[in-house]
């Protein structure tokens, strides 16, 4: 079983509330290969994790009491939780002997988590062939992710890992599940920069960006009944009523609308060709991230100057959750080799770190092999 990393092109933040995407999945992977057992019991081991090992039976597996402190938690329980995730919903699940590989970066913000996810569940659905949708199997993958692992994450990771097709980016609705493939521009190659500044976990800024976003909804429905997510505001409504909101509150609602915008933008611009447009739209969307939604840093402002200061490359912003991780470029195909060029030389200079450039091609979301 296989499985995808993915780099989301554009559409930040705007999937928890219930906003658009376009990611694509890449050709990093997580593998579980697999022998079938006819009991319920799950032993694996991980060639990452040095070859550690742990097991459970899927029939026993229970998510951590809410009332207690959450436990610390490891790979197997990726695993075990979309176990429980699965069966809760009534699925069947098998139990096998397997082992488990990888080439995504762990904390490099590619979602080796989603992918995780995702292979566990087509290995543990077992050899029957799988019937169940790309997006239910994503929302029990997020399930697992969420309330097995204690990670609050949106959907975009899991959709992308399952649903995605080689040579084109996903345009998913987060509210509907709604999707529809579409065709990168030819001639241009996605190259995803690592700034080697480890992503912060995802509970410090991630929730409290959350909050902010559930406190913008309140307010705004105060005013406007019908709002019930961001996704109900436009920009014409959140300027009206922007003087009743805190202004940090404000600008956080203003990334998402304007990202929201900026999605359908990027996906009409890849349609068309339009590489100017794709350029300015990526600028949008960076400066947003930074300067409302506040999650961006040196080190990636310093990987976006870097980049687009070459010639060849079209597009380039932060991408993923916050404080680190990556930038996604939209890079003519001659100019690669000079992007990655650029990055060893001037980026270190900069920032005292050291980056890794990844010339990833789009792959098909997860399946079995
Ligand atoms: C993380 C989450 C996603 C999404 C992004 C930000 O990757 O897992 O659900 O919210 O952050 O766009």
């Amino acid at each position: 079983m296989r499985a995808p990393g993915r780099v989301n092109l554009i559409g930040d933040h705007t999937d928890y509330n219930d906003g658009l995407v376009l990611p694509a999945a890449i050709d990093l992977d997580t593998w579980i290969g697999l022998r079938r057992r006819r009991d319920g019991l799950v032993r694996i081991a991980s060639l990452q994790a040095g070859g550690e090992t742990g097991s459970f039976w899927t029939d026993e597996v229970e998510p951590p009491d809410p009332a207690l402190p959450s436990p610390a938690r490891g790979w197997v329980d990726y695993v075990a939780g979309v176990a429980w995730s699965l069966r809760e919903a009534g699925l069947p699940v098998h139990g096998f002997d397997g082992i488990v590989d990888s080439t995504i970066p762990p904390g490099a913000g590619l979602s080796s988590s989603a992918a995780l996810e995702l292979a566990a569940a087509l290995a543990l659905l077992g050899p029957a062939p799988i019937t169940e949708s790309s997006g239910v199997l994503a929302a029990l993958a997020q399930r697992a992710e969420r309330d097995y692992v204690g990670v609050n994450c949106g959907i975009v990771d899991q959709f992308a890992a399952a649903e995605c097709r080689a040579g084109r980016a996903l345009l998913l609705d987060c509210r509907s599940l709604e999707s529809r493939h579409v065709p990168l521009p030819a001639g241009v190659r996605v190259v995803v920069c690592d700034t080697g500044s480890p992503r912060e976990p995802r509970t410090s800024a991630y929730d409290e960006r959350r909050a902010e976003c559930g406190r913008a909804v309140a307010l705004l429905a105060e005013q406007v009944p019908s709002i019930s997510s961001l996704r109900d505001v436009d920009r014409a409504t959140l300027r009206r009523h922007r003087h009743l909101l805190p202004d940090a509150v404000a600008r956080r609602a203003e990334h998402v609308v304007g990202e929201n915008d900026r999605v359908v933008a990027v996906a009409d611009a890849m349609a068309a060709g339009d590489l100017p447009r794709l350029g300015q739209l990526f600028a949008a969307s960076h400066e947003s991230l930074r300067s409302n939604y506040e999650v961006s840093c040196p080190a990636l402002d310093a990987m976006v100057a870097v980049a687009v200061a070459v010639p060849g490359v079209v597009a380039a912003r932060m991408t993923g959750v916050e404080f680190g991780g990556c930038t996604v470029n939209l890079v003519r195909e001659g100019a690669v080799e000079a992007l990655a060029r650029a990055v060893a030389d001037e980026y270190p200079r900069l920032t005292g770190l050291v980056p890794r450039v990844y010339a990833v091609a789009t792959a098909d979301g997860a399946g079995n092999v």
